[in-house]
């Protein structure tokens, strides 16, 4: 696959911008139940039931930045940065409110078919993930999520809707947002909950196989539907490197590597790896892999690859007395020749390079990064003025490896839509505080603020650099 122009650009996802999480028709999802606060992280990773969160707790999904009002003024000024794409996803259950319809809500089809042509207008590209940590409550409610074999038909329902409506205008789809973050946080990836009777790897596995051949069941039908269009896969990518050269060390890291690439094996090469297999088996784990889903996964493997990258991650055998404390989902430990965000991320910017290798090497298919930026605190000075000149020297140090991966190593790179085109709601914390955007938003953590929008010192050097840009 081929693009004329490299889709310099910027991200979001529904549940971290819209807001309107009861308007348009639309129904539950997910996220609109993982509340901010201290009981975030157990409900994100599966743990603790949703329904155990007491009541009074604030849930920063419903209004969020309000983008469902805004979206004219927002998509204005992402043209006005000279952006050639947009990376967003759409709200299930706007389109689906419980998922179960038979007829899609036309009103959410609306909205998003004005995003889209307001995106057009300006000339900016529409990559849409399908499903960025995003399920319908009554999903959720009929077949507790993904655990069920009913959520592939449901999901080919849905992304059926939008190739149909939206054929001709997206040209660029992504089925599921960091398929890997199932591992992490099940019910932030996937709307699962693990009780306590369960076998954790059992469940969560079986949801990434019916995650999987919904993604390739919906690769089939976009080919039928929309020949010219392209679908690929996410992950939440970033090399495991060996904490030292002993070999337990490099083994570790192995191991973790071929738990991330696992999921890009099945999609991109359609197969299960062997490890994984072997593993499964000997530890009487069931995968639920008919001999119908092995010939729809290897003839429907994803056209493109494409990957969040925040940092490297790091891994040890033996952690005893090493800082494991990495602020990222990913886990592993604290790298020490690496400076770390306030967030406690590692900054590795060789890492980009490194990663973008690795994939490449394995599935020689296009790459496109599809989220990389700093989350930071930004202070907002009495003039407007958002000096943040580490974000600046974050995403410069990050372009220069994506730039010198391409010429160099001839490694083809689709885009860069930088995380994230404006302020939004942290996924891990639920926070605003944890600011990614070129585009201030006036919100703080407890949901207070005006809403306005104010360009941050980055989006004046992103403009200038997508202007002098000759790639
Ligand atoms: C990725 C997600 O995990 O990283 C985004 O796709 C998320 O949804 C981003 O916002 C940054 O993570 P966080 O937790 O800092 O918001």
């Amino acid at each position: 696959m081929e693009t004329n122009k490299f889709l310099w650009g910027g991200a979001t996802a529904a549940n971290q911008v819209e807001g309107a999480y009861q308007e348009g028709g639309r129904g539950l999802s997910n996220i609109d139940l993982l509340p901010f606060g201290e009981y975030r992280l157990s409900v994100a990773q599966g743990d603790m039931p949703y329904s155990d969160v007491p009541a009074g707790a604030y849930y920063p999904s419903h209004e969020a930045i309000d983008f469902y009002h805004t979206y004219k003024e927002d998509i204005r000024l992402l043209a006005d940065v000279g952006m050639r794409a947009y990376r967003f996803s759409i709200s299930w259950s706007r389109i689906y409110p419980t998922g179960l319809e038979s007829k899609p809500n036309e009103e959410g089809l609306r909205f998003y078919e004005s995003v889209i042509e307001e995106l057009l207008k300006y000339n900016i590209e529409p990559i849409v993930t399908i499903s960025h940590f995003d399920v319908p409550k009554g999903l959720m409610d009929a077949f507790e999520s993904w655990k069920s074999r009913e959520m592939v038909a449901m999901y080919e329902k849905y992304a059926m809707t939008l190739f149909e409506r939206f054929k001709g205008k997206v040209k660029y789809w992504i089925t599921f947002n960091e398929i890997n973050m199932i591992l992490h946080k099940p019910f932030t990836g996937a709307g699962i909950s693990i009780k306590e009777n369960e076998n954790r790897d059992e469940v969560i596995y079986n949801a990434a196989h019916y995650e999987m051949v919904a993604s390739a069941l919906a690769t089939k039908r976009l080919r039928e539907v929309v020949p010219d269009a392209h679908i690929g896969a996410m992950l939440a990518a970033g090399d495991y490197y060996p904490y030292s050269s002993s070999p337990e060390d490099v083994r570790e890291a192995q191991k973790a590597n071929q738990e991330t690439f696992f999921f890009l094996d099945v999609q991109s090469r359609g197969e299960y790896p062997r490890w994984a297999l072997n593993k499964f088996q000997k530890s009487g784990i069931h995968i639920d892999i008919t001999d119908e889903d092995k010939k729809l996964l290897k003839e429907n493997t994803v056209d493109y690859i494409s990957f969040s990258y925040y940092a490297s991650r790091t891994s040890k055998a033996d952690t005893t007395g090493v800082d494991t404390n990495t602020g990222n989902a990913a886990g592993g430990v604290v790298n020490p020749y690496l400076k770390r965000s306030e967030w406690g991320w590692m900054i590795d910017p060789l890492g980009l390079r490194i990663v973008m290798n690795s994939i490449w090497d394995r599935y020689q298919k296009p790459l496109f990064l599809v989220e990389n930026g700093l989350g930071a605190r930004d202070v907002l000075e009495e003039d407007d003025a958002i000096h943040d000149d580490y974000r600046i020297a974050y995403l410069k140090e990050h372009i220069d490896a994506i730039q010198t991966t391409m010429v160099e190593d001839g490694i083809p790179l689709l885009g860069f839509t930088m995380w994230s085109a404006i302020d939004l709601v942290s996924s891990s914390g639920g926070e605003m505080g944890k600011r990614y955007g070129l585009i201030y938003v006036d919100k703080d953590d407890n949901g207070e603020g005006t809403l306005r929008r104010i360009k941050k010192d980055s989006y004046h050097w992103f403009k200038e650099f997508l202007a002098s840009s000759n790639i």
